[in-house]
């Protein structure tokens, strides 16, 4: 069976609300540095809108649009604490439901040759999504589930079997 990996197929979108979500926390990096409003702040912020002025042709636009304006003034300081507080939180809240959701629909993609038999009869070359695997009193997924000594939390699927995954090991 091919390896289903992480960033393929049925998978894209967990991994594009993935990439979003670490663009969306450099612009909280971005926007929170101007907010202590000191010479550090306002220089740097400054660097920083001047590279997206660079751009070819959308550059200007799009830096007058972030400074509200031609130059940085407490335009841009209310604008920065406004994305920085409201639009960024509400984005990046958004999009972490989206994407624990998508893992948790789909499960955790297994290496080959490991592969889940539902209660259906059918394989998935998965790790069990959550409910599967808090239903397993063996499940890796629920902390203080397994027994005292094992390695527990988010540890590999075991050769030789693991809860409800069939490592195939016996097959190879
Ligand atoms: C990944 C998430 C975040 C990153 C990377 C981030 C980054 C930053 C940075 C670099 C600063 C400048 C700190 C300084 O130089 O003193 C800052 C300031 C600030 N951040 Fe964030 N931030 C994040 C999330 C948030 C959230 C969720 C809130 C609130 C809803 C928030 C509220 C503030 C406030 C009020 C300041 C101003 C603090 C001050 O001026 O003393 N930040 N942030």
């Amino acid at each position: 069976m091919q390896r289903k990996l992480e960033y393929k197929y049925p998978r894209e979108l967990t991994w594009l609300s993935g990439v979003v979500l670490l663009g969306l926390t450099l612009g909280f990096a971005f926007t929170g540095y101007l907010l202590p409003w000191d010479m550090k702040a306002y220089w740097a912020t400054q660097v920083g809108v001047n590279i997206a002025d660079t751009i070819p042709i959308v550059g200007t636009p799009l830096a007058d649009l972030v400074r509200g304006g031609p130059i940085l003034t407490g335009a841009t300081l209310g604008r920065f604490f406004a994305i920085h507080m409201l639009l960024l939180p509400a984005l990046t809240g958004g999009l972490i439901g989206l994407h624990l959701l998508l893992v948790n629909i789909q499960g955790v993609s297994a290496a080959d040759g490991l592969v889940v038999e539902t209660n259906m009869g059918e394989t998935l070359q998965q790790i069990p999504n959550v409910p599967e695997a808090a239903a397993d009193s063996n499940s890796r997924f629920v902390p203080g589930s397994r027994p005292v000594g094992n390695t527990g939390f988010n540890a590999p699927a075991q050769p030789g079997g693991n809860g409800n995954v069939d490592t195939g090991a016996d097959r190879l």
